[in-house]
């Protein structure tokens, strides 16, 4: 079977777990390299500022202090890196800065109050670390994040966290009762000391823009002792779309313990030796085969779903099973790094009118023409608990009205600039072309799927503060009208924009 965009992310078989030994390494240590390692290297950067001057591994919180002041008095930037999985790289590259990475894989400690369902759990704990925790504590204790388990808690908290359990339980941001931060001073606050605005903005407004998180206190959910996983793929022949086209009308309403995404990609027929896209319906239901049938039977009879289809498992099995790694020993969940390292570009989109059925065939076309099974268009319903919120409650916005989340996500292997062009231009003509079928003024799109096509800080002829109205620009469609009062807590909390990226929030200007 040719490999999925999702499996080259899949956990290394090795353990790569490894803390660091020493706190500061710089270009000429041997294991500089190796820290630096990206999940996802970044196209056609030529910027000679794209590796940091140091990588700092603090073991304690005060020590990322002497960071802050460092960085400081030598008029350095700070990335923050957590799990490293950011889209466009910002935790570890600049596009035209030079700066230090604070690397947070050292302070990774999660603890559980089982009674309480609560856990703290530092940034520098990924996904996958915190669901093997909950696995060894209970089999029914869980957590609502996403599907990677070597995203790192602090990129992926602060910035949304949607997951296989989204529909029911909603986003992970939902879930941070406390947080500690250090602000730009040196402090670090909990919830009661940073106050409500600082707790509210760095729910689900982006990492980088208000501190430095070194944890998160959460809710924790609980799941049945089993669940049901199925992964049904049609091909065009066999009516995908038509599938795809129904499932726009069924996927946001159904039962919100069924969460049924849709994988689209092309490959070359194995029969036909002709190109096919086919789409897979990749689905959680937290509930037991004999629940699921006949909803599936009711909702959408269409995809004929038979009980052999279907498998039985506890849930943490099935976050092996949506991280490409059935079976496997469950400490691979432990593993921070994958054996792969692709060239990729992800951009995202938000649908509230079902796309019609030309607009689908029009998305085919696009995916024959790239390289077979390099891109994957992946359309993940919202609706259900998503939609307990209003759209201020948290920066977070993308609530009621939206069907469906897309995923463009596509992968190449050979370096070189002409490589790249050319795959990032096929990105740029699906978006140029999908502008008809999602959500316009703003078009919305998924903060925690950076893009930086759509508007970047432009920190040029020494002016560090950014610009409003330039950060408006991409600010709206991440946070719609959340991105004013996100725009007006930074500028309370960090007034200098000491804390800043090509994307991170502006404040307002300095008053004469
Ligand atoms: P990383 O360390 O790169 O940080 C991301 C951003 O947050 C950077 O700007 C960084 O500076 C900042 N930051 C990090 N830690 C911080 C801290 N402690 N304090 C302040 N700022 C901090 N999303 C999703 O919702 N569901 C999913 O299933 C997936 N799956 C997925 C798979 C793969 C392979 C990738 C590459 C990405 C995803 N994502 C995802 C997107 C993911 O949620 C997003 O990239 C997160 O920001 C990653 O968090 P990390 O800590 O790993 O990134």
């Amino acid at each position: 079977t040719p490999m999925r965009i999702g499996s080259l992310w899949a956990p290394g078989p090795e353990s790569s777990n490894s803390a660091t030994d020493d706190l500061i390494y710089t270009p000429s240590n041997n294991s500089y390299a190796s820290l630096l390692i990206a999940q996802n290297l970044r196209p056609g950067s030529t910027s000679p500022y794209n590796k940091p001057l140091i990588i700092f591994t603090p073991f304690y919180d005060y020590q990322i202090q002497s960071a802050i002041y460092c960085s400081k008095k030598l008029r350095i930037q700070i990335r923050v890196r957590s799990g490293g999985h950011d889209y466009e790289g910002l935790s570890h590259t600049s596009r035209d800065n030079p700066f230090v990475v604070v690397d947070m894989r050292n302070l990774r400690q999660i603890s559980i109050d089982a009674e309480q369902k609560t856990a703290w759990v530092e940034v520098g704990a990924t996904l996958g670390q915190l669901y093997h925790t909950l696995a060894q504590k209970s089999g029914t204790l869980a957590f609502t994040a996403g599907v990677c388990p070597t995203v790192g808690i602090g990129g992926h908290l602060s910035g949304g966290g949607y997951g296989m359990m989204s529909r029911r339980h909603s986003i992970a941001a939902d879930h941070i009762t406390d947080a500690r931060i250090m602000n730009v001073d040196g402090q670090i606050l909990d919830r009661r000391s940073m106050g409500e605005d600082l707790f509210w903005a760095i729910r689900g407004g982006g990492g980088t823009s208000f501190g430095i998180v070194i944890a998160f206190k959460v809710n924790l959910i609980t799941v049945p002792e089993t669940v049901t996983v199925f992964n049904v793929t049609k091909t065009y022949e066999q009516n995908a779309t038509q599938l795809v086209h129904r499932w726009q009308y069924i996927a946001d309403k159904v039962d919100e313990n069924l969460l049924m995404r849709v994988f689209l990609r092309s490959v070359r027929s194995l029969t036909t030796g002709k190109r096919t896209v086919i789409a897979s319906f990749t689905t959680l239901y937290l509930g037991g085969v004999e629940d699921l049938m006949p909803i599936m039977k009711v909702k959408f009879p269409e995809l004929g779903l038979v009980e052999k289809d279907c498998t039985k498992m506890s849930w943490i099995q099935s976050v092996l099973f949506f991280a490409y790694i059935p079976n496997q020993p469950l400490n691979v969940l432990l593993n921070r790094t994958t054996p792969f390292t692709v060239y990729f570009k992800g951009k995202s989109d938000y649908v509230t009118e079902p796309i019609p059925v030309d607009g689908l065939i029009g998305i085919w076309r696009f995916l024959h023409e790239e390289d077979e099974n390099m891109a994957e268009i992946q359309f993940s319903p919202y609706g259900g608990a998503i939609n307990s919120f209003s759209e201020s409650e948290t920066p977070f916005p993308h609530r009621t009205g939206n069907i469906f989340m897309i995923d463009y996500g596509l992968s190449w292997d050979s370096p070189g600039n002409e490589e790249a062009e050319k795959h990032l231009n096929w990105m740029r003509r699906i978006y140029g072309y999908m502008a008809a079928y999602v959500s316009k003024s703003p078009r919305g799109a998924y903060f925690n799927y950076r893009d930086l096509d759509l508007g970047v800080n432009n920190y040029s002829s020494g002016n560090i503060i950014g610009s409003y109205d330039e950060a408006k620009v991409w600010g709206m469609k991440y946070f719609k009208n959340n991105f004013e009062r996100l725009v007006r807590v930074k500028t309370k909390v960090d007034p200098s924009n000491f804390f800043r990226n090509e994307q991170s929030i502006p404040p307002f200007p300095l008053q004469p």
